[in-house]
């Protein structure tokens, strides 16, 4: 794998090509900020959430309102910081007035979504609500798939990567909802797990992993 500097610099480039070929040149008037993606290069893991909220446009970092102090918590649950994993959105700027990500914004972002995903070459992809999800599961119904770890393998330009995909329900969606709470951390204390049988690479066997 490349050095951590040249993912570094890699990174960059991505981020600089989004706002060099204006995508999704609306949102970007109207967003603070480009928020491109925050956390360890080198780790197995990368969490992909929606798109910036508030706090996201403001600071230029992801999930770090309500729903990221509930993702930090969830992490805690499994012994891990926010510094220790990969964390980005499919949509790289907020949405006026926190509307859904729209098909075409999703479809615009996909690419860079795919090239980060090439440089830091996780082994668990976790997504964090349907949109996220779908972008790599086009009919995933996140109320019957959460919690349910997938192989995938995806095509890049020059290469393949193996991931394991985990879809998640999403976090400010759970927030409020006692029930809905609860399942998320159940599907999320399993992270674990799947990464322990991914790095005995006894995928094939784990019964837990649906093909
Ligand atoms: N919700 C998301 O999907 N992403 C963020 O960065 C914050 C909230």
């Amino acid at each position: 794998m490349d050095s951590l500097e040249n993912r570094t610099d890699r990174l960059e480039a991505i981020k600089r090509s989004i706002i060099d070929n204006e995508v999704c040149s609306e949102l970007a008037k109207s967003a603070t900020r480009l928020v491109f993606g925050d956390g360890d290069l080198d780790s197995q893991i990368v969490f992909i959430g929606e798109a910036p909220g508030r706090n996201e446009d403001l600071t230029g970092l992801p999930f770090v309102g309500a729903a990221g102090k509930f993702l930090e918590e969830m992490l805690g649950k499994i012994g891990l910081r926010r510094n220790q994993v990969y964390i980005t959105n499919i949509v790289k700027y907020r949405p006026p007035h926190n509307r859904d990500p729209l098909p075409q914004e999703k479809k615009a972002f996909l690419p860079y979504l795919q090239q980060q995903l090439e440089v830091i070459q996780p082994r668990l992809v976790v997504t964090l609500g349907r949109h996220s999800a779908s972008c790599f599961l086009p009919d995933i119904r996140i109320s019957a798939e959460h919690g349910k770890p997938k192989r995938l393998t995806l095509a890049f330009s020059g290469e393949r990567l193996s991931i394991v995909l985990l879809p998640l329900f999403h976090p400010a969606a759970a927030l409020y909802n006692g029930s809905m709470r609860q399942t998320l951390i159940d599907d999320f204390i399993q992270i674990p797990d799947i990464i322990r049988a991914l790095n005995r690479d006894k995928l094939a066997a784990n019964q837990q992993l649906t093909l």
